[in-house]
């Protein structure tokens, strides 16, 4: 390799800058030759014993380090923000933004010359990859695996999905609160993330999809030896990838995008996936909009079939081949010749890839769902779009008409969703405002509001429901979500009245608020924007600055990539 080295900048040459740049370094005990040319790798870490999905990774980064050696490259973790999906409040969304301002500048102003992202938890991989995208450093992205299948009384607990049903049960008076507390430590119960086909299982299968992983990235389950396997080849991948100057802005083109969207719908993944990408695209300025979504996924059927929309588990898609192998049923689907980060075209990556059962990952002539993907609905209750998971929703609500039943935000809706006086039968259509971006704030997962307890007394176990907020991706049901523009944004979600009627179309990709123009104008002009009771800090720069999720819910300043170069020094 010829080319200088970006490290070099500061680690070359006699000057008192190299000096202070070696010296300090060298208090960690790195000898001479660790800045003899060598290629720097960063390890950027979302380790935290308050994201416990990634609380593995202080040893999962030693077989990353131990590959970076192995090739010739000198490996130096860093910590970045981590966003832990199950403790941070308001929601871990409203800091995927901070984070990604964090991993960007810390690359940025330190010399590396390649990064290895180590992300789990839902929101560390859109914001390790948004920030390194903004960069353009190469870089490869490794996931912690996922939890092992959780047990309980003889059955299997997928994390999350039983949690939303086990509390509707307790709700309607078929499950005990003992046994509700009971299940907890049966559902997880190794490290990892969560083991249902919910948000973090999503991004770590579309960033495979992407290529900026290594095949077999998204389903090792965390504690399978092959998942520190993995960790090594990509510490050691990592160092080729400097040397061959191979970056994210080669890997993330607009068809990588593309196999991302339709893998996303073959695995039946998270809504959450549809913001994530959009802000990725947008940090590494491909042209990828909502439209991409519906017209890319539209035609994939949903083959793997793993709770919260099917049966089974990460682990079972593990053991059943994985991506690889789901690649192969739909390879006529995917571009095959973009290029990954293992150097290779995808193509190659997954020439000898195989399905192991075809109950998990399902041939094309018997899918769990024939349309997957994420259908994308507009009309004049949603003008910029929303979204829907078809494999998650009633196939008998998909088509319906129903009165409105508004909250004004999430807590006039907890206030009242079981007051036995609420007007409201299977037939209604539940509405939540103020939980997008800006109305939260953070677009927070409550868009799967839980249906009131009469109903639920009555055997009711779905209902249309729509708000601007997003939802866990492993939760399910008839819910419309990422209404745009928002209510709090001044949408028209904002102008729905208790009693409007409101008109869903799936296969139409419709929403409608049955209301004239005339009508909607008058209420428009008596609405008055929520203002948010927290004042100051990273908070309202965000309220200030974020963009509506149809655009990736990034803040408006961070789009774009602005290179790794730093033009000054610090001495
Ligand atoms: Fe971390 Fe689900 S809570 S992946």
């Amino acid at each position: 390799m010829t080319r200088k080295l970006r490290s070099q900048a500061w680690f070359a040459g006699h000057d008192k800058d190299a000096f202070i740049h070696r010296s300090w370094m060298k208090n960690m005990g790195l000898p001479d030759d660790a800045f003899d040319g060598r290629p720097v790798i960063g390890i950027c870490n979302t380790f935290s014993e308050l994201t416990p999905c990634n609380a593995h990774f202080r040893d999962l980064v030693e077989h990353v380090k131990r590959g970076v050696l192995d090739a010739g490259g000198l490996p130096l973790e860093f910590p970045v923000f981590s966003c832990g999906e199950s403790n941070l409040r308001p929601t871990a969304m409203l800091f995927r933004n901070l984070a990604s301002m964090d991993v960007e500048e810390a690359i940025r102003g330190n010399p590396m010359d390649g990064v290895v992202l180590m992300a789990g938890c839902d929101k560390t991989t859109p914001s390790l990859l948004m920030g390194a995208a903004s960069c353009d450093l190469p870089t490869i992205l490794l996931s912690g695996g996922s939890m092992l299948n959780g047990r309980f009384k003889g059955r299997t607990l997928g994390s999350g999905t039983d949690v939303w049903k086990f509390s509707e049960d307790v709700r309607a008076g078929v499950m005990s609160e003992a046994e509700f507390m009971a299940a907890e430590s049966g559902m997880s119960r190794s490290a990892g993330h969560c083991m249902t086909m919910g948000t973090a299982s999503t991004m770590a299968s579309m960033a495979e999809a992407l290529g900026i992983t290594l095949p077999g990235n998204a389903a090792w389950p965390a504690v399978d030896a092959r998942r520190n396997r993995l960790a090594r080849m990509t510490g050691r991948r990592i160092v080729d990838m400097v040397r061959e100057d191979l970056k994210p802005s080669a890997i993330l083109t607009k068809q990588a995008f593309e196999n991302a969207v339709r893998v996303v719908g073959a695995i039946g993944g998270s809504t959450n996936a549809v913001v994530h990408l959009l802000a990725i695209a947008g940090r590494v300025g491909v042209d990828f909009t909502l439209d991409d979504w519906d017209r890319c996924g539209r035609d994939v059927p949903t083959l793997v079939d793993l709770m919260p929309s099917g049966r089974f588990l990460m682990e079972d898609f593990c053991y059943a081949g994985g991506i690889p192998a789901l690649m192969t049923r739909i390879r006529d689907m995917l571009h095959l010749d973009v290029r990954t980060a293992t150097g290779a075209t995808l193509g190659e990556n997954i020439a000898d890839a195989r399905v192991f059962d075809d109950e998990v990952i399902r041939p094309l002539d018997r899918p769990l769902t024939p349309q997957g993907g994420i259908a994308v609905l507009r009309g004049n209750l949603a003008p910029d779009g929303a979204v829907l998971k078809p494999s998650a929703a009633t196939p008998e609500l998909m088509v319906h008409r129903g009165r409105a039943v508004v909250f004004e935000d999430i807590d006039d809706y907890k206030r009242r969703v079981d007051d036995p006086a609420l007007d409201i039968d299977a037939s209604s259509v539940m509405v939540l405002k103020n939980c997008g971006p800006k109305g939260y704030p953070g677009m927070a997962e409550v868009g799967n509001m839980a249906l009131p307890k009469k109903l639920l007394a009555q055997g009711v176990r779905d209902m249309v429901r729509i708000s601007d907020a997003r939802m866990s991706g492993t939760a399910f049901g008839t819910v419309v979500l990422h209404v745009a523009p928002e209510a709090a944004a001044g949408g028209p979600l904002a102008l729905v009245r208790e009693g409007d009627m409101i008109a869903l179309d799936v296969p139409a990709r419709t929403l409608m608020l049955e209301v004239s123009d005339a009508e909607l104008a008058r209420r428009r002009a008596e609405w008055t924007a929520p203002v948010d009771t927290m004042q100051g800090g990273y908070r309202s720069l965000y309220v200030e600055r974020v963009l509506q999720a149809d655009k990736g819910a990034d803040l408006d300043f961070l789009v774009g990539c602005r290179g790794g170069d730093v033009p000054r020094e610090s001495h």
